[in-house]
């Protein structure tokens, strides 16, 4: 199953266009990216002008990946469709699209205010006032010189609504937990547990506003285009998950009536399976949000194959090796692809494992919605992959991953053990 038979089918993180076909190929080893690298900065301000076959004209990583699921295909160096005249991000575009990094709105709002913020521009100065701020910052020099006003105010809501739903979900939280908390209807362990995850909740906004913030940074020395930090993202991922899990677990804990189910030595080791499966299933979407940081999605477009090996060879291209984990796009979509089929291989492990151990109803039906989301979920993955992920799979993918881990958590809250 491949899309295309070519090295690697995109420059490296700054373009997420095609490499230009009668260019020797990247990925071809270190020196391809600091080719790439330096070609781009000659280029103009487009990091990747020196050779992707765009024009010279600003546009987001996402836009481009539009023209390419238009059908370009630089790779192999054949037919290449003139593309659309560029545009920042066409308000006609404007489907419901769930993340802002997903519709590259995230750095429209360049500062913070947790009462001041809710009120958005009104008046026409208010906007242009707005828009100047926006100007000050890198995304706007280097990726969207061209936008309009109307434009700046599509991504700028976009983003307002990312952070009132952020503020609604808090309230959601906080409100609640007061009034049970003053009626007295809450139990000690349940006191603490409302404690962490209000808290969860609060530091949640700030882990975002710390992420907003990389994006916003002048980097005089890097020739990425203006992203934030696939750290950072990760962590911002990472601890809304936590935050999900735990609200997930408590509920579950209290709504599903418990089984009372005799402590056999295979219940033991099934219980366990599930839990290694659930953390896998976890560091699988921590993975994810490398791919997505770095918009390592778009290196290699084929599969099983990235390009026409099974193991790139520019797999360890960055010093030192630890560096390539986390910062070298090719060993983060190669790391993403093999805990995905990892977390598969496990689920399916324990389906088969589990028809072994007399289960009651849920458990089985748990266990079997497991194995049956995740088969979507790595299906998903792949067409993500090979479509150059557009946005509503890459959404879809992403909230794949959310059901992935309740149905987990479904699972193990099925199988835990009973009080004494
Ligand atoms: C258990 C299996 C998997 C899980 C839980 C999972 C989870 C995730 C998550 C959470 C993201 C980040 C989404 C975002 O923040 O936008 C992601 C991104 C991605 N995943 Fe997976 N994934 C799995 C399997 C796979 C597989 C097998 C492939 C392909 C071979 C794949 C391809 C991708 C791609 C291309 C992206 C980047 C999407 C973007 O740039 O928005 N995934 N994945």
């Amino acid at each position: 199953m491949s899309t295309n038979t070519g090295t690697r089918t995109h420059c490296f993180t700054t373009c997420s266009s095609p490499a230009r076909g009668n260019a020797a190929p990247l990925g071809t080893g270190t020196g391809g990216w600091d080719r790439h690298r330096r070609r781009g900065r000659g280029g103009g301000t487009h990091p990747c002008w020196g050779w992707c076959l765009l024009p010279r004209a600003p546009r987001t990583a996402r836009s481009c990946r539009r023209l390419r699921g238009g059908g370009v295909s630089g790779a192999r160096g054949t037919t290449v469709r003139p593309p659309p005249p560029p545009r920042a991000l066409p308000p006609r575009s404007a489907e419901l699209r769930p993340s802002p990094r997903l519709t590259e709105s995230g750095l429209s709002m360049v500062d913070w205010h947790l009462v001041k913020g809710m009120k958005p521009p009104r008046t026409q100065r208010e906007w242009e006032a707005e828009f100047r701020k926006y100007q000050q910052f890198p995304e706007f020099k280097i990726l969207n010189r061209d936008m309009t006003l109307a434009e700046f105010k599509f991504i700028w809501y976009m983003e307002y609504s990312h952070r009132m739903w952020g503020r609604l979900v808090g309230l959601a939280y906080i409100v609640p937990a007061a009034y049970f908390w003053r009626k007295g209807w809450l139990s000690r362990p349940m006191k603490g547990c409302v404690l962490a995850l209000c808290g969860l909740v609060c530091f949640q906004g700030l882990l975002g506003w710390y992420m907003v913030k990389s994006g916003l940074e002048e980097k005089p020395d890097s020739y990425d285009i203006p992203r934030v930090s696939q750290y950072r993202l990760a962590a911002h991922l990472g601890s809304a998950l936590v935050l999900y899990s735990a609200s997930l677990w408590t509920g579950l804990s209290l709504l599903l009536p418990q089984h009372k189910l005799p402590e056999t030595h295979q219940l033991l080791r099934l219980r366990r399976f599930a839990h290694g499966t659930t953390a896998l299933i976890f560091l699988t979407a921590l993975s994810g949000a490398f791919v997505a940081g770095l918009d390592a999605g778009l290196v290699y477009n084929s599969f099983p194959k990235m390009g026409e090996r099974w193991i790139p060879d520019d797999l360890l291209a960055f010093s030192p090796v630890l560096k390539n984990i986390f910062e070298n796009p090719t060993t983060v979509q190669f790391d993403h692809r093999v805990l995905g089929i990892a977390s598969v291989s496990a689920i399916t492990a324990l389906y088969l494992f589990s028809r072994k151990v007399p289960l009651p109803r849920r458990a089985r039906i748990a266990v079997t919605s497991l194995l049956a989301v995740a088969c979507l979920q790595v299906g998903l993955g792949i067409s993500t992959l090979l479509l150059y992920v557009p946005t509503p799979l890459a959404a879809t993918h992403q909230s794949g991953s959310l059901a992935l881990l309740s149905t987990a958590l479904w699972l193990l809250s099925e199988l835990r053990r009973a009080p004494k």
